[in-house]
């Protein structure tokens, strides 16, 4: 089956990453962010019931993905509802199943899930056995898990109990929600992903490197949640020394859940070169004492450069490039033991938030699985600040959109790659 790339284009209301009124803090939202609502008691609206009870906890759960259930009676009306427990903890199933009160009413009801349930016992029963011994008559279900051990044998398992199962409700809107879960399983690799601001002309700051934001504070509340949204936010040197970037998480409408690991990279080692003033500020104000961070330089750098200046940071790790490929060097270092030890946990995802010289060697290097990208109504001129990655059309780099969305008066276009599109979106 194919997908036209106009069929991938979420309903009104929806981010790439969840439903607008979940994101912003309610005075952002404008009337043309809320979502049609779905009609009461269908599919679609029960299963926005699950994926918002997964909501909750956004950024909780990784390595697992943050999964919601709802089960509803007969006749319609809600019996409990569950979530992704903090890893390893309960999945959502279970979590709905322990919440219900009296189990009389979940004969001949259904169960609504955001993830193919799962087929295997390991730290918790399986949640395909679960559904498969309850009185639960229908099981509706977003779309099937790629896990080796899930695959297609939940749904197996529920239909050879005699279960009635529907797959597919919201598919598009939950394969992107779990998109750092879906990378690492389909393509083995951390996801990553692409973010920018720009002036309409194309520039991520004018070429005297003065403007700090480009894209307004609704813009800007989201670029919080997506750093909520990924395991790690990488930033090149010069945007630290230009910025000083907190890259922390502030104005969500849901609480701040934990922050991301900034990853910080230098190639020419001009952190190491700067002025005395210049290295206080980056120390106080973007890699802070008491704050894990990791930062990356080629080996060359490092042995050159006396790191005397970073005494203090007691918590950042750093780390030697062994050459000079920058983007597949960097993602085998971000994959790698020493950050995942830092983050606790093996990466499923990186954010590349600039400057346009980091985001130009990651695109021309090919990578990118999701870009979210804001477009101001500003034009600068200038030619420094660019993503420059010198295609003929011919050669061009195709993306397709998956939501478009207007934030004050700047334009959010959130697309996929290529290759995310054929191996996580279709259809399966
Ligand atoms: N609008 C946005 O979304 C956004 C986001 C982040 C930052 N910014 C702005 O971007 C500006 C900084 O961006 P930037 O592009 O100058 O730098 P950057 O991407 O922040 O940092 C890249 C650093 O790596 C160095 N480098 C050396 N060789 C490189 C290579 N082959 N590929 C990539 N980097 C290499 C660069 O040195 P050389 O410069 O000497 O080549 C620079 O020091 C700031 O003004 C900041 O405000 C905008």
């Amino acid at each position: 089956m194919t997908l036209d790339s106009y069929d991938l284009i979420f309903a009104r209301g929806i981010s790439a990453t969840g439903p607008w009124e979940q994101i912003l803090p309610h005075d952002f939202l404008q009337p043309h962010l809320l979502r049609t609502p779905e009609s009461e008691g269908s599919d679609r609206f029960w299963m926005m019931e699950a994926w918002t009870e997964s909501l909750k906890h956004h950024g909780l759960t990784q390595p697992n993905p943050a999964v919601g259930c709802v089960l509803v009676d007969a006749f319609g009306k809600e019996i409990s509802r569950g979530l992704t427990q903090l890893f390893p903890g309960a999945h959502a199933e279970k979590t709905a199943f322990d919440r219900v009160t009296n189990s009389n009413s979940l004969v001949g009801g259904t169960a609504y899930v955001t993830l193919e349930p799962c087929a295997h016992t390991g730290r918790n029963a399986s949640c395909a056995d679960l559904l498969a011994t309850s009185p639960i008559r229908r099981i509706v279900i977003a779309r099937a898990d790629p896990n080796p051990l899930v695959q297609g044998k939940g749904i197996q398992k529920l239909r050879a109990a005699g279960k009635d199962v529907t797959i597919g409700i919201l598919s598009r809107e939950l394969t992107a929600w779990n998109l750092n879960f879906l990378t690492q399983q389909i393509l083995k690799r951390p996801l990553v992903a692409l973010k920018w601001a720009q002036t309409l002309d194309g520039q991520l700051a004018d070429d005297s490197m003065s403007s700090q934001w480009i894209s307004g504070r609704t813009s800007r509340s989201y670029s919080h949640w997506l750093r909520q949204h990924y395991d790690l936010v990488l930033v090149g040197a010069q945007t630290l020394v230009s910025d000083f970037p907190q890259l922390d998480i502030r104005d969500c409408f849901r609480p701040h859940q934990g922050q991301p690991l900034p990853v910080f990279f230098d190639p020419k080692g001009i952190l190491f070169q700067q002025p005395k003033e210049i290295q206080t500020q980056i120390k106080s104000r973007t890699l802070k004492p008491g704050r894990k961070c990791i930062l990356i330089a080629p080996l060359s750098v490092l042995d050159k450069n006396p790191r005397s200046w970073l005494h203090g940071l007691s918590d950042l790790v750093i780390l030697a490039q062994p050459g000079h490929s920058l983007a597949p060097e960097l993602i085998d270092i971000i994959s790698g033991p020493e950050v995942e030890k830092a983050l606790g946990r093996p990466v499923q995802s990186v954010m590349i938030e600039g400057g346009s010289k980091t985001l130009t060697q990651f695109i021309s290097a090919g990578y990118g699985d999701i870009f979210h990208c804001f477009a101001a109504p500003i034009l600068t001129g200038g030619e420094k600040n660019r993503i420059s990655i010198k295609k003929t059309l011919n050669q061009a780099t195709r993306l397709h959109t998956i939501a478009s969305n207007q934030l004050e008066s700047d334009i959010l276009i959130e697309m996929i790659s290529e290759e995310v599109k054929n191996r996580i979106f279709l259809p399966s």
